[in-house]
């Protein structure tokens, strides 16, 4: 947890790695220099599915699009990444639950884990007794989970496959699904598309996804990140006025046409990116409010894709400044109409005074904060939409009236604010 936190504070500095190098979830990687970092370099380079006459299974699929592993799968082929999800016992413990809880469920049928990596969900579920579990993993992390599956003595079970799931085919289809597919804020990485397309081509009828259910939340908070990120931007630019400075005496030549652009570049890092907390409950100014909730055995890839839009309504029950919008989810495991879970499990990224998990919540920072009296209300109406860059990174509008108690404007100018999510 001191770990997660020292990650969120103080803020990432300006200077942010390159893309292909900067975690999809969890603490930044190493950098080039650090030795550590040399023996996956390579792996982290370019796709591998199939590649180095290690084929996974006879039924290994494609590798990921390059600039798609570039950006995206990249990071996971790193083990250091892997351990980082496994060690949130919150996260691996909850999975571990719903399977173990729910024996019943998995005893003899057929799995498909999608997005196998370690095979740890795999692993759980071949102890659970089922007859067979298709491990479907993109990167040559799928080589290290194949070695897990025989040390651990599941190899009769678990069939690891390397590919994209949208490139395997399998000889049968199966009873259920499990992975773990949730990014910050639920939908960044897009992962769910993929979970969607092997519902749609490998699941039975009567077939059960693990998860079953997603909840998406806003919740307003106080924050000292508020302050703290408006005070780096405005490092940031008064830096830049002594950078335009020095060039112009080192060398006569004047930067000052840059300034605006800059200055946007700043303000859409420091002010505009929605970023990694560790919200303690006591920061909540009032009840967390759901806005969004999918049903995973029946919402189409058509409908995931589209954006989110939602109204919703914040009680700032104890009274303003409201500094930010903490933005989490939770998903729960229930089982199938036909094969419902005999304990159905939820896993929650909710403030916990416990500490987060390693998806914390993401802070929606607002400059500057809100005047809230006790008991005023957020009238909100929220659109995350995918960047269209790439699509597993979002852009959010949120827009914001205050009300007071009895629903009546207080005077309060509404907010309209946009935040990506990186
Ligand atoms: C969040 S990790 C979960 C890993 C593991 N299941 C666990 O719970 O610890 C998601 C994994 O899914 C893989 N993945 C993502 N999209 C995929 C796709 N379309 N096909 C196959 N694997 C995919 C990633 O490479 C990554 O290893």
């Amino acid at each position: 947890m001191l770990r997660l936190l020292l990650r969120a504070w103080p803020p990432r500095p300006a200077a942010r790695p390159p893309a292909s190098v900067r975690p999809i979830r969890g603490p930044p990687l190493p950098t080039a220099a650090d030795p550590a970092m040399e023996p996956s370099e390579a792996a982290a380079a370019e796709p591998s599915a199939g590649q180095n006459g290690a084929r996974c299974s006879e039924l290994d699929g494609e590798a990921p699009e390059s600039t798609d592993y570039a950006n995206y799968f990249c990071t996971y082929s790193f083990i250091y990444h892997q351990k980082d999800m496994l060690e949130d016992h919150k996260r691996t413990g909850s999975y571990f639950n719903a399977v173990m809880r729910n024996r019943g469920a998995f005893e003899g049928r057929v799995v498909l884990d999608v997005g196998t990596g370690s095979g740890i969900l795999a692993i759980f579920a071949a102890r659970a007794g089922a007859r067979k579990v298709y491990a479907v993993e993109a990167t040559s992390m799928a080589k290290f989970a194949r070695e897990l599956a025989i040390g651990n003595k599941c190899e009769d079970v678990i069939e690891v496959i390397q590919g994209t799931i949208e490139t395997v085919t399998l000889p049968e289809k199966v009873d259920i699904i499990i992975s773990e597919w949730m990014g910050y804020f639920l939908l960044r990485e897009s992962m769910l598309d993929s979970v969607l397309v092997a519902r749609d081509k490998f699941l039975k009828p009567d077939g059960a996804l693990y998860p079953s259910h997603a909840r998406m939340y806003f919740s307003p908070i106080e924050s000292p990140g508020a302050s703290a990120w408006q005070g780096e931007y405005q490092g940031a630019m008064e830096g830049w006025h002594s950078f335009l400075h020095a060039m112009s005496s080192l060398y006569d030549v004047d930067l000052g046409c840059l300034t605006n652009e800059f200055n946007k570049e700043q303000a859409d890092y420091y002010l505009q990116t929605a970023q990694w907390t560790d919200v303690h409950p006591a920061q909540m100014l009032g009840p967390p409010v759901c806005f969004k909730e999918y049903d995973l055995l029946t919402v189409t890839l058509e409908e995931l894709k589209k954006p989110v839009s939602a109204a919703f309504t914040l009680d700032v029950v104890a009274g303003g400044p409201v500094e930010a919008l903490a933005g989490f989810f939770d998903v729960e495991f229930r089982g199938s109409p036909t094969n419902p879970a005999d304990h159905p499990v939820r896993l929650s990224t909710a403030p916990d005074m416990a500490g987060s998990t390693h998806w914390g919540q993401l802070s929606f920072f607002i400059h500057p904060p809100i005047d809230c009296g006790q008991g005023d209300k957020l009238r909100c109406r929220v659109c995350i939409t995918r960047k269209q860059e790439n699509h597993r990174l979002m852009n959010v509008s949120l827009h914001c009236d205050v009300l007071d108690p009895s629903d009546m404007p207080t005077g309060v100018p509404s907010r309209d604010l946009t935040f990506q999510i990186e």
